[in-house]
């Protein structure tokens, strides 16, 4: 089968098409024809050894030091079954189906393997296959972020720093799904996005600081990695909670003493993945509460254009990789 691989840490033009052996389904195992994957922050970030300050390397420790260990990235997909094992009653040769490999990657691919009872699930109807690709990254970071850590409550005043990004575009939408007042953080090109998914006020990162003395929020979800408490702690209300997804390890280490010292709750770290998420996520979409934002299409043997593209931190939502 045809999959990129990524031949070192580097520039886009690292990675490179070629021919691999096709995965073999065990008798647990779905086997899946990839129509679409998204090329997500993750994996320009892992592609370009781009890590957040002091992760560089505890990351390269877990991830390859000097490549790639797992050379072919992509972390969700949507494909037809292509086979099932013998012991597989789940699913069935046809089905459309989106999943999430996250960290096992593998998806920028014509085929992948899942283990049947893994992070996958039939995608929504009325979903094409680059929508269906692009539901897992950034809602499974908003649903953990918004739901499992901060516990948001209907009537909160939420913060999405970065809400036109893959993180930020799902973080919006489940807010308002969740009943929350919510506030995007964007450039002006993106404010009326932002504003469609749900978004009660829109701020200009250019024209002003959301930081600045006088708005405060329940809950700030900074996905940007420039809302450190130390600039959004007067931005917070009694109780109020940061999350730090994309935050430095020496952030990370000084978030439980923030806490403890602030009386706030500062809290980082990795949305874990999950195949309850994953159901959860399909009946939101189904429900109408969420639907993936994409950037742009690319197809495979294009793959360095996708890289290119997520590099400039300016998406909008997900870029998309067709086979
Ligand atoms: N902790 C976790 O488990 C976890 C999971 C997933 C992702 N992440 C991390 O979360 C971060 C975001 O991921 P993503 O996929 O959403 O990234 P992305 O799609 O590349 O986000 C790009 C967005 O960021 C916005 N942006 C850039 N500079 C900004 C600024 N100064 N203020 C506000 N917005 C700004 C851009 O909007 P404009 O064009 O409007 O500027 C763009 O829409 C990444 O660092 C990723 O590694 C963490």
């Amino acid at each position: 089968m045809k999959a990129a691989v990524c031949t070192a840490y580097g520039a886009p033009e690292v990675v490179r098409v070629v021919d691999v052996p096709a995965p073999v389904a065990g008798p647990n195992d779905v086997l899946i024809r990839i129509h679409a994957a998204t090329l997500s922050s993750g994996d320009a970030r892992i592609r370009g050894a781009n890590f957040p300050p002091g992760f560089s390397i505890p990351a390269r420790l877990f991830l390859g030091l000097t490549r790639p260990r797992n050379p072919v990235l992509g972390t969700e997909l949507a494909g037809l079954v292509e086979a099932v094992g013998q012991n597989v009653t789940r699913f069935q040769k046809g089905d459309r189906v989106f999943a999430f490999p996250g960290v096992a990657m593998g998806c920028h691919a014509e085929l992948k393997v899942m283990p049947h009872d893994g992070a996958i699930a039939l995608m929504p109807p009325d979903f094409s296959f680059e929508e269906a690709a692009a539901i897992a990254f950034g809602g499974t970071t908003a649903l953990y972020f918004l739901r499992d850590v901060a516990n948001v409550q209907r009537g909160e005043k939420v913060l999405i720093n970065g809400a036109s990004g893959a993180v930020g575009s799902a973080a919006v939408q489940l807010a308002k799904h969740y009943g929350c007042h919510v506030t995007g953080v964007c450039s002006a090109a993106n404010s009326a996005l932002v504003r469609a998914l749900g978004a009660d006020e829109v701020i200009d990162y250019n024209a002003s600081d959301f930081a600045a003395p006088g708005l405060t929020w329940d809950v700030i979800l900074d996905t940007v990695g420039n809302a450190p408490f130390a600039r959004c702690r007067n931005a917070l209300n009694k109780d109020g909670r940061l999350l730090i997804i994309a935050a430095s390890l020496g952030e990370l280490v000084k978030a439980p003493f923030q806490s403890k010292m602030s009386g706030l709750r500062v809290a980082g770290g990795t949305a874990p993945e999950r195949a309850q998420d994953i159901a959860e996520l399909k009946n939101l979409c189904e429900a109408g509460a969420f639907k993936p934002v994409i950037d742009s299409c690319f197809p495979l043997d294009r793959i360095c254009d996708a890289h290119a593209r997520a590099d400039t931190h300016r998406k909008v939502g997900s870029v998309v990789v067709t086979l």
